[in-house]
């Protein structure tokens, strides 16, 4: 009988299951065929998990708020693939850099519907922005302010823009990932917001329309986005808040994380108390909810070693997957062809890099692995790609969309040709 995700637990994509071999299936896709056809190490994306996580932001904005819109914080998943599955969906999109604004016009985002952030913009990018036609851009800085209005007077435009506010709250999550804390290199403090806020209304190039605030990332407890609702509230009477994202996600089977429905009604009803905000327009924009869960990395088992522990190397590591050792993230890891079997041994899933550092799950039961084996780590959809580098010029692997039992690659493989590629000889 087949076995559904909630005996995989709720860290894998939705629809996933076991099948009739006893293999773990993604978007109907056998994982054990795909690491044959495909290779690993790579990332296996189902596509209608992808889709359905964009709904429930739509769906329950829409059901307790009349003018919104859902933004896909893109730097999660920047893959031309997902910024279209998620534009399919009716979603707008947040860009941070140059390259990011790029990917999204490439996936057909109406530019309009694109909103610019970021800390230190490079005139280049911020032209770049305007000449596509961006529809809004966040202010960071008073000393991105002065350079976006000159850009505008020269190219003779009024811009639309949000101006960032750091509320002065932190979540409790790792300090890497925490942005709300006064002391930050993001937004404007509450103490300066006031001379931003002012200054956008003395220059006819810039058009202010509202506040952005997002306080961290990967928070697990609600309260802090009321908190920073309320701090922001005294900033004045504004048509649109753009209120972040940040909605924490479960990597393991012991994370708890909010349901999208009741993260957006603890936001959506602060706003309506906190700032009036029945008839103003909300934006929400998360990354990480709507891409961690959609996806699994697949590796393959090439040694292994039993000395005082055991350490199953793997053919990828931190190349493909640098939260272990950015934020120390843990994750769950099975084989893939007897996810549910019970675990023989307590072992660390190492990567092939060069540092000892390198280690993709520690501490982590798996039933008798072997090499060869097809190891599978769950929820690595978020800042997996978006984070992947070269190091060891270890290629980066490709993104493969499962649905429906079909599988196509989206981004492929890099290859040894790649790395040279933009070699100057
Ligand atoms: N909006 C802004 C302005 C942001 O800076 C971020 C994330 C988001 C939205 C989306 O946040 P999310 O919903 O994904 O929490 N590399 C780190 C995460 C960095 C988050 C940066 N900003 C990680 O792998 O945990």
């Amino acid at each position: 009988m087949p076995t559904t995700t909630q005996t995989l637990t709720l860290v894998y994509p939705i629809g996933s299951r076991v099948n009739e071999q006893g293999h773990l299936e993604i978007g109907g896709c056998d994982a054990v065929e795909l690491a044959l056809q495909f290779g690993t190490p790579a990332y296996v994306v189902a596509e209608d998990d992808l889709r359905q996580r964009a709904r429930a932001f739509v769906d329950a904005l829409a059901a307790r708020h009349e003018d919104f819109d859902v933004l896909f914080a893109s730097k999660a998943f920047p893959c031309t693939a997902v910024y279209r599955a998620l534009k399919d969906e009716g979603l707008s999109c947040d860009v941070a850099s140059g390259g990011e604004l790029a990917l999204a016009l490439k996936a057909g985002f109406d530019p309009r519907r694109i909103y610019l952030h970021g800390n230190a913009r490079s005139v280049d990018e911020l032209r770049h922005a305007l000449d596509a036609g961006i529809g809004h851009i966040v202010l960071d800085s008073l000393d991105d302010f002065d350079r976006l209005e000159r850009i505008c007077a020269d190219m003779d435009r009024r811009q639309e823009v949000l101006i960032r506010v750091t509320p002065g709250i932190a979540g409790d999550t790792h300090h890497a990932i925490s942005t709300g804390q006064a002391d930050s290199k993001f937004g404007f403090s509450l103490d300066l917001a006031p001379e931003a806020i002012a200054r956008t209304q003395t220059t006819p190039h810039l058009k202010l329309v509202g506040l952005h605030c997002h306080i961290g990332s990967q928070l697990l407890d609600l309260a802090p986005f009321p908190a920073a609702i309320e701090a922001i509230a005294a900033l004045g009477d504004f048509p649109v808040y753009n209120l972040g994202g940040g909605l924490g996600v479960a990597y393991s089977a012991s994370d708890q994380p909010p349901a999208i429905a009741d993260y957006v009604d603890a936001v959506v009803s602060s706003a309506h108390q906190l700032l009036a905000a029945r008839d103003k327009r909300l934006l929400l924009e998360p990354g990480r909810a709507l891409v961690a869960n959609s996806t699994v990395t697949l590796y393959t088992v090439e040694t292994i070693k039993r000395n005082v522990s055991t350490w199953v190397a793997v053919d990828g590591g931190m190349s493909d997957n640098l939260r272990p050792m950015l934020y120390g993230a843990r994750y769950e890891a099975v084989i893939a062809d007897r996810p549910l079997a019970p675990a023989t041994e307590r072992c660390h899933v190492a990567g092939k890099h060069c540092e000892s550092g390198d280690v993709i799950v520690r501490d982590v039961g798996l039933a008798d692995p072997a090499v060869g084996d097809v190891i599978v780590t769950p929820a690595t959809g978020a800042y997996g790609h978006a984070l992947a580098n070269n190091y060891n010029g270890v290629p980066r692997p490709p993104v493969i969309f499962c649905s429906g039992g079909s599988a196509r690659v989206v981004v492929r493989r890099e290859t040894y040709g790649d790395l040279a590629a933009r070699d100057v000889e």
